[in-house]
């Protein structure tokens, strides 16, 4: 019996040893059956503990689980080990590193004009503005009168309204002429404080190098306790800033008139034009690029708040206009033409968000 337990030993270290060469989980398996396998080596020693007197067979068949369960933990040890060397090596081989650059470099741009709505999008939502949305077919109530455009007013036909055939009732929808009509809808569904941007499409009969049927333009509005001509001033000098990346641009209020803002004002940055190139900035020019005002207090009521108790502010601006400024887009009719060259001209890299901390000009191509 002595010998036995003497090759037991040996036995047992070979397997360890095995164990521990094992390279992979197949050759971990392998040692596994020819050791504790229904004819492995240990498992047949067991077997023979039946031909041995009592107390010959109590030694050796103590001895014979202690190895068995030492050989099962180096197995189950080495079997994670092995697991999670197979992981990390995976990992490894799948890693990808997400800072590189895409390849092939892509073909694709963004449109100026998608540029320019989101670079909007981040000056006004850093000043806390939220984004707000409506129709792009609209009621003649939203579009106008809830604006205190009433029927017959000289501002319906300014607008160059694109009419829908009437429905049942005779009533005409409209192509919404400019982005107001999302103040109503917004002062209508929303408790004030109100401080919102409505970017989005807008149609008016109208077609030549400046004006197209369909164009873009950004609402703003302000609506609170309080609020007052200053908040306004600030608030569009800011933006016009930001926009131009210009900190000392000249912006001026000139008085207007709107039906649904009073007092009204019409804003102008500073410019020069001298031989033809225009130049954004302090010089002895002006360009008009907003409509703004207090927002009238027939228009609150309207929507059901309280003039006593409630003041905004309201603007308006065009997208193109202000994207052909600031990008030197001489044409408007260009945005629309779907000219791949035009793209790689004017279009913005895709991935290259703007925002107010890593800058709002873009990598243009
Ligand atoms: N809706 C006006 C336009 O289309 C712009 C504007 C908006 C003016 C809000 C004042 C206040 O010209």
């Amino acid at each position: 019996m002595v010998v036995k337990m003497q090759s037991l030993d040996a036995v047992s270290s070979e397997i360890l040893a095995a164990v521990a060469a094992a390279d992979s989980l197949d050759a971990l398996e392998a040692v596994r059956i020819n050791a504790l396998g229904k004819k492995g080596r240990i498992s047949l020693m067991m077997r023979d503990l039946g031909g041995m007197d009592a107390e010959a067979r109590k030694t050796a068949g103590q001895s014979l689980n202690k190895a068995k369960d030492a050989i099962s933990a180096a197995i189950d040890r080495k079997q994670s080990d092995l697991a999670a060397a197979a992981l990390d090596a995976r990992l490894a081989a799948e890693a990808v590193d997400v800072t590189l650059p895409s390849r092939p470099e892509t073909e694709a741009r963004l449109h100026p004009l998608s540029r320019t709505i989101e670079e909007v999008i981040a000056i006004f939502t850093e000043m806390g503005f939220q984004v707000a949305e409506g129709p792009d077919i609209e009621t003649d109530y939203y579009n106008f009168t809830a604006l205190n455009i009433p029927p017959e007013h000289p501002a319906r036909q300014e607008h160059d309204t694109f009419y829908l055939p009437p429905d049942k009732d005779g009533r005409r929808k409209v192509l919404r002429t400019h982005t107001s009509p999302v103040q109503i809808r917004t002062m209508e569904s929303v408790e004030p404080p109100i401080r919102i941007i409505v970017p989005g499409r807008t149609y008016r009969s109208d077609h030549d190098a400046t004006h197209s049927p369909m164009f873009h333009q950004c609402e703003g509005l302000v609506i609170g306790d309080g609020v007052h001509m200053g908040h306004l001033k600030g608030c569009l000098i800011d933006f016009c800033r930001a926009f131009f990346g210009v900190d000392d641009l000249p912006v001026r209020f000139r008085p207007s008139y709107f039906p649904f803002t009073e007092p009204s004002a019409e804003v102008d940055i500073g410019c020069t034009k001298e031989g033809g190139a225009l130049k954004i900035g302090a010089g002895d020019d002006w360009l008009e690029i907003l409509g703004s005002g207090m927002v009238n207090p027939r228009v609150l009521e309207n929507c059901g708040l309280d003039p006593e108790k409630y003041q905004g502010f309201a603007f308006g601006m065009g997208i193109e206009r202000i994207a052909m400024l600031k990008y030197g887009i001489p044409d408007l009719r260009t945005f629309y033409d779907s000219d791949l060259r035009w793209m790689r001209h004017y279009g913005f890299l895709p991935f290259d968000a703007p925002s107010i901390h890593a800058g709002l000009v873009g990598g243009s191509n």
